[in-house]
């Protein structure tokens, strides 16, 4: 059984500090901005608004998500490259659904956000892991794996990569399309972290650089506005597009979800969603710096790490050898709780690495955590 503290784990007392928590805190979940939104749809809705959907989300959403990314990649983005999702993970599985086939094989880095090796695993896919560096993932033994692996998949956390908090440079961005493009495969970019950049701009999305027909670009609304609207996009070629948009589950449903897509559309042209990323900067921006500045002053000893430019994550590099049980489990007593490196590595690796969130709690509640957590440290 793990002793990792579970986010979902309700029975914890109020105290703990569980730096696994990787979602908005409550604080930063805006209900007054949806109910804003919501009102502002009442006023003007047409009964068909809340009808079944057109397949690829309602024109009006896709218009107004294009626009909002268009302002935040600095790049024109075409509507009709857009096809509404619930979500990266719904996303995740319909890719898998439409793309793929049991026993094919997908390539993902290592390490990798861990829930993602689930879905691929709930569609029989084979996992070969790539390692990353400091610019992400490493296309050079990409290359030497696509010697004698076909892929039908290539999975990639390109921007302020969960868990690494690393980010893919330009330069392998681009080979990494000139060889989905030789070998045949599709590029699955899970840019949920895109738009989270507290210093400096990340290398260009991967939607802006759909001209092969072989990259899909997946976004979400979960990390920027709130999870609970399952709310996403793919966004990809005409050419997919058009693919995706015959599948059986959208004939079927239509919009995978309208009604909240016409809620989140008045968020998008109100330019509420705009000014609630620009609030998430500014916070978000002060939490790595606190984080950093307790890890500096108290676990400089026992960890290496880079501080993050953006996403969610520090990725700490253990110094000397620790059971890493014995740690959580001490952590746990004194109430601080994180994920060990081993949760996001598919073949036992990654044993000696911790990753730790930085936007769940306030700065004092960062400090206090850090505190703590030198204190199982050093036990
Ligand atoms: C890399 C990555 N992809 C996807 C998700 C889940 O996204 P969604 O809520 O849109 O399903 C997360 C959430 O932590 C994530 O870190």
């Amino acid at each position: 059984m793990s002793k990792e503290v579970s986010e979902y784990d309700t029975n914890r007392s109020e105290e703990m500090i569980n730096f696994g928590i990787g979602r908005p805190s409550s604080n930063l979940l805006p209900l007054d901005l949806l109910q804003q939104a919501s009102e502002a749809f009442f006023r003007s809705a047409e009964p068909q608004d809340i009808s079944y959907g057109r397949r690829e989300g309602d024109e009006r959403f896709t218009e107004s998500l294009a626009a909002f990314l268009e302002e935040n990649y600095g790049q024109r983005i075409q509507p009709d490259s857009l096809f509404l999702s619930g979500g990266i993970s719904q996303a995740l599985d319909f890719i898998c659904t439409q793309l793929s086939r049991p026993g094919d094989n997908i390539i993902v880095e290592e390490p990798c956000y861990f829930l993602a090796y689930q879905i691929f695993k709930d569609h029989g896919l084979n996992i070969i892991s790539v390692p990353m560096d400091q610019d992400g993932m490493d296309v050079d033994a990409l290359e030497a794996i696509l010697s004698r692996v076909k892929p039908t998949l290539v999975y990639t956390i390109p921007s302020y990569q969960n868990p690494t908090g690393r980010s893919m440079s330009a330069e392998r961005r681009k080979r990494l399309i000139a060889l989905s493009q030789a070998h045949g495969f599709l590029i699955v970019a899970d840019e949920v972290y895109q738009l989270l950049s507290y210093h400096g701009t990340p290398p260009p999305a991967f939607g802006t650089m759909l001209d092969s027909d072989t990259v899909l670009s997946v976004g979400s609304f979960s990390k920027i506005l709130a999870p609970g609207l399952r709310l996403g996009w793919i966004q990809t070629s005409n050419k997919l597009v058009r693919q995706l948009s015959k599948a059986g589950l959208v004939n079927s449903g239509g919009s995978i979800n309208q009604f909240t897509s016409m809620i989140v559309n008045q968020a998008l042209v109100s330019g509420l969603a705009q000014q609630h990323l620009v609030k998430l900067y500014t916070v978000y921006r002060e939490r790595v710096a606190t984080m950093d500045a307790a890890l500096r002053e108290h676990l400089s000893d026992h960890v290496s790490w880079v501080k993050p430019d953006g996403g969610y994550f520090f990725w700490l590099k253990l110094i000397k050898d620790v059971d890493m049980t014995a740690l959580l489990e001490r952590a746990s007593a004194l109430g601080v709780g994180f994920h060990s490196g081993a949760l996001f590595s598919n073949s036992g690796g990654m044993q000696n690495h911790i990753r730790l969130s930085f936007v769940y709690y306030e700065q004092e509640s960062i400090s206090t955590g850090i505190k703590r957590l030198k204190s199982a440290f050093d036990f």
